[in-house]
This record gives C-alpha cells, sequence and structure tokens, in this order.
C-alpha cells in the first residue's frame, strides 16, 4: 500500500494548510494593485446545492467536401470562443468566463472510429485578456497580441497540421479548419487551448472541452449508456468576494507568472460541487482532469469501491477494482460505480478535503442490468524489444535564492532550441523521463498513445552532476490502472519513469510538455518532429 499520494510538493503544502491563507490574500492583492478585492473563501459556500449540467452535445453545420476525395462528405462542426457569463453556483453572482459556444466546459463532439470530421474554431473573444500576462515567457512577449488561442484535440491522432501547434495561434476575428480523421480506438479525449505562453491564462478562463470517440466493439459490451453514462469534467478556481475568477501572480510585478495554481472550488461540468441524482443501478463516468495543477484523489466519503475500465486513450484490458482515483491533469479515467448497496442514501465524492460533488441515490428498485464485464479490449503489452532507440530526458527545476522555482526545463533545453526529439514514422522508442524535481510531472505526448513500462528510484545529485544513472531501488511496476493506452503519465519526484511509444500516425511536427500549464507555459515543452521514412 502506498502512503504517499502523487502530487506537487507546493500542492501538498496547500493541501496541509500552510500556504493557503499566505499564497491568496498576498496575490489576490498583487493582481488588484491595492487590497480593494478580497479572495473569496470557497470553502463557506454551501455545498450540493446545484443539480450537475450535463454539457450539450454539439450539432453539426452540415457536411463539407473530403480533402482527399471530393466525393465524400464529410460532418462540418463550428464551435465559437467567446466572453460570457456562468452561473457557478446558487449563491454566487455570474462568473465572466471564456467558453466554447459561450459554456464552461464546452459542448461535446460526439465522434465515430473511422469517421471523420471537421471542425471550425472561430475565435470571437475580445482583444483585453481577463488575467495578467506575463510577457517575460517565451511567446508572450509585448509584441504579441494579448488575446489569442489555438485548439488542440488531447489524445487525438491527427496530422500535425490540424493539432493546433503552440505558435499557430490566431486573433480574435479569425478562424482555422481542423480535420479529425478519428482513426483511433474509442476513448474519452477533450479539447482546449494551447497558445504559447498564455495556455495557463486561456484554459483557466474556460477554453476546455470533451470529445469522445465511440466505437463497435465498445458498443458491444453492453456498458451503460444514455442518461446512465455521465461525463465528469473536474477542474479547481480561486475566486473573489464578487464571484470572478482569480488567477494569482506573483509579487514581483514585472514577473507575474507563478509556479502552481490551486482553487478551493472544485467545479464539476461548471458546477461548485454540485449534485446528481441517480438510480440504484450501475452508471459510467467520464472523468477528465481539465484543472491548471491540482492532482485529484478521487474517493467516496464511505469508501465504496468502484471499477475503472478505461484510461486516457481507451478500455483497459479488464475493469479495475479501486477506491481511491489519482488522476492528474490531462489524464481521463472511465469508471463503473454501481450504486445498487446505495439506495436511498447519499454519496460524497471527495478529493482530499474538497467536496467534489454528491450523488442522491433513489429508494426505487430498478429492473435488473447487465452486470460489468469481466473482460474489455484485448491489449497486448509491448516488449522492450521491439523499440530501436531509448531516450534519456531530464526534468529539472531552477530556483532562485529563496526556492522558488524560476523555469522548468525538459533536458536542459528551451522551447527555441534545435529540436532534438526526433522519431522515424512507425518507429517504436523507449522514452525514460529522469525526474530530478521534488515534484510529480504530468507527461504528455501529442499524436501517438503509449504503454509505461516501470518506474525506479534513483540517485539524484549523481545524475544532475555527472549525468550518470545509479538506481536506488528496483524497478516497480505501474498501477493496474495503468496497464492500458496512455498519453499523459505521471513522472513521480525521483524517479526514472520509462513509457514505450510506438510513432504511428503522420509524420511532422508536434509537441511533448508537462500537462501542469503553468510548467508548460514557462519552457516545459518541446516540439518533437517525427520523421517520415524515405
Ligand atoms: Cu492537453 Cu499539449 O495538451
Ligand atoms: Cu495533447
Ligand atoms: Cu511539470
Amino acid at each position: 500500500m502506498k502512503t504517499w499520494l502523487p502530487m506537487t510538493r507546493r500542492e501538498f503544502l496547500y493541501n496541509s494548510g500552510v500556504l493557503t491563507a499566505a499564497l491568496s490574500a498576498r496575490t489576490i492583492q498583487a493582481e488588484h494593485g491595492i487590497a480593494t478585492v478580497r479572495p473569496l473563501d470557497g470553502t463557506t459556500l454551501a455545498k450540493f446545492v446545484d443539480a450537475l449540467p450535463i454539457p450539450e452535445v454539439l450539432r453539426g453545420h452540415g457536411l463539407r467536401p473530403s480533402p482527399k476525395d471530393p466525393a465524400v462528405k464529410i460532418p462540418y462542426y463550428r464551435l465559437q470562443m467567446k466572453q460570457a457569463e456562468a452561473k457557478l453556483h446558487r449563491d454566487l453572482k455570474p462568473t465572466r468566463i471564456w467558453g466554447f459556444n459561450s459554456t464552461i466546459p464546452g459542448p461535446t463532439i460526439e465522434a465515430r472510429s473511422g469517421k471523420p470530421i471537421f471542425v471550425e474554431w472561430v475565435n470571437d473573444l475580445p482583444t483585453t485578456h481577463l488575467f495578467r500576462i506575463d510577457h517575460n515567457l517565451e511567446g508572450a512577449e509585448k509584441d504579441k497580441p494579448d488575446v489569442r488561442t489555438v485548439v488542440h484535440l488531447h489524445g487525438g491522432r491527427v496530422s500535425s497540421d490540424s493539432d493546433g501547434y503552440p505558435e499557430s495561434w490566431f486573433v480574435p476575428g479569425k478562424s482555422n479548419v481542423c480535420f479529425y480523421p478519428n482513426t483511433q480506438d474509442a476513448a474519452t479525449l477533450w479539447y482546449h487551448d494551447h497558445a504559447m505562453g498564455i495556455n495557463r491564462l486561456n484554459v483557466y478562463a474556460g477554453l476546455f472541452g470533451l470529445f469522445v470517440i465511440r466505437d463497435q466493439f465498445e458498443d458491444g459490451l453492453n456498458l451503460p449508456t444514455a442518461e446512465f453514462e455521465i461525463p465528469l469534467v473536474l477542474c479547481d478556481r480561486l475566486l473573489d468576494q464578487e464571484g470572478q475568477f482569480v488567477y494569482p501572480v506573483s509579487p514581483d510585478p514585472i514577473h507575474p507568472w507563478v509556479p502552481e495554481v490551486f482553487g478551493d472550488v472544485v467545479l464539476v461540468n461548471g458546477k461548485i460541487s454540485p449534485h446528481c441524482e441517480v438510480k440504484p443501478r450501475p452508471y459510467r463516468f467520464r472523468i477528465l482532469n481539465g484543472a491548471n495543477g491540482r492532482f485529484f484523489h478521487l474517493a467516496f466519503a464511505h469508501q465504496i469501491e468502484f471499477w475503472q475500465i478505461g484510461s486516457d486513450q481507451g478500455l483497459l484490458s479488464a475493469p479495475v477494482r479501486l477506491k481511491m482515483l489519482t488522476l492528474a491533469p490531462g489524464e481521463r479515467a472511465d469508471l463503473i460505480v454501481d450504486f445498487s448497496k446505495s439506495r436511498g442514501e447519499s454519496l460524497v465524492l471527495k478529493s482530499d478535503h474538497l467536496d467534489v460533488m454528491q450523488f442522491r441515490v433513489s429508494g426505487t428498485v430498478s429492473a435488473a442490468v447487465p452486470a460489468i464485464p469481466k473482460s474489455l479490449r484485448e491489449l497486448a503489452r509491448m516488449q522492450e524489444s521491439e523499440a530501436v532507440k531509448t531516450r534519456e530526458l531530464l526534468i529539472e527545476e531552477t530556483v532562485d535564492a529563496a526556492d522558488n522555482p524560476t523555469i522548468m526545463l525538459l533536458d536542459r533545453k528551451r522551447w527555441m532550441d534545435p529540436v532534438t526529439e526526433n522519431p522515424f514514422l512507425g518507429s517504436t522508442e523507449i522514452w525514460s523521463i529522469v525526474n530530478g524535481t521534488e515534484d510529480s510531472h504530468p507527461i504528455h505526448l501529442h499524436m501517438v498513445r503509449f504503454q509505461v513500462l516501470d518506474r525506479q528510484n534513483f540517485y539524484v545529485m549523481n545524475y544532475l552532476r555527472k549525468r550518470e544513472l545509479k538506481f536506488t531501488g528496483p524497478p516497480v511496476a505501474p498501477d493496474r490502472n495503468e496497464m492500458g493506452w496512455k498519453d499523459t503519465v505521471r513522472a513521480e519526484p525521483g524517479m526514472v519513469t520509462r513509457i514505450m511509444v510506438r510513432f504511428d500516425g503522420y509524420a511532422g511536427r508536434y509537441v511533448w510538455h508537462c500537462h501542469i500549464l503553468e510548467h508548460e507555459d514557462n519552457e516545459m515543452m518541446r516540439p518533437f518532429d517525427v520523421i517520415p521514412r524515405s
């Protein structure tokens, strides 16, 4: 049994109360110049008073000719990024947000495996940003427009020109059409802003939503569907007394960037700690951690067991029984929760000290439902011998005299340094992510799916000085719910996390990065090139 929970060091301090008051009060003062706006203590808001909303499923805008064969017509969707107001809680005034079609989260896009679609992403935002921009960050210099966006489909196997490259941003009044082939297994993907240097601010404002791919195999499993399949998009936020989002800034007015942000309210599908009426039967929940920096540790207050059936890139080989689910920023989990033994009860889903939401189980007896299948999708474990190359990639954090992080680097390189990760199309590689920091970093690669091989403790000082790996313990197998296809993996502190990646799909330029958005915006992101075979 593990005794510690993966999270960042500052999140730990925050959760244990050391940082709470200090960080939020000070930074909010700095944000507003004078201390006129007081932070709202999110824990004082009434819990479970709003009903859980379900994001709307996006409707198409007709058909367009396929890029490959104009005789074939493909569904066309359009989403507008807009500034709007959202009612996050019964007792709060409406909150200014940026949302796709004016909602947080945006509408859900439903796709079928093998059936391509177009999405036109329209930037209809104002030209002034909701939050303070740090012009010292790469790509967010003073000569760049404050408001710019580009949308990435996280988990999508997409050609590079539709992938949402961070520098391919566009300004208000412009739009961009992406082609999503959906030639991949059923999975819960999500779309979100990815604009260079301000990604953390755009996502915090509300620019994200779900993109679900389904397939025939999954249909055949008889999993709970329709009203019994519920998406739960999680994120945390800080608010002021007026109910507006607060994005904290550092005490240094010239460098407003902060290393991490933790809110004291949890939003589920855009409502603060809502409730959901359920029947005493199994439900399927597709959960996304859409937070900037918070790791969720989801568990029911009554320690009820549940089953995980899928991870980032789709179904596991068999359901995994859990009492607690750790979900790092960017990760997804597909769960089955059976409420049939909780008739008439109210169950609270928590994450550490936070109340995430409440389920109110009705007292009615419901008709018999199919049992959870014993096995799901067949899944071959990749063999190390398949790898043609191993890359050792260091995660490093630079701190100032006061131990505050100033920059986060991948392999001691900045965004602008020449591309060093250049796998051949179709080749398989092992990436050994050597985490020399004291924090857990969720590492994400675009375009591909991968398997987690293992994690192993190493002698950090020795590596930082001599770049020589000395292990201090045996390799540890991934958790059972990490044995499926992933696109985001927790690189744990002081450990080498090895993943095995086949670069199937498309040649071209992509990115890999830490999904703590504050890190990503401050150099913890690197381009990689998939090289075509000649
Ligand atoms: Cu969730 Cu590079 O993205
Ligand atoms: Cu991605
Ligand atoms: Cu990180």
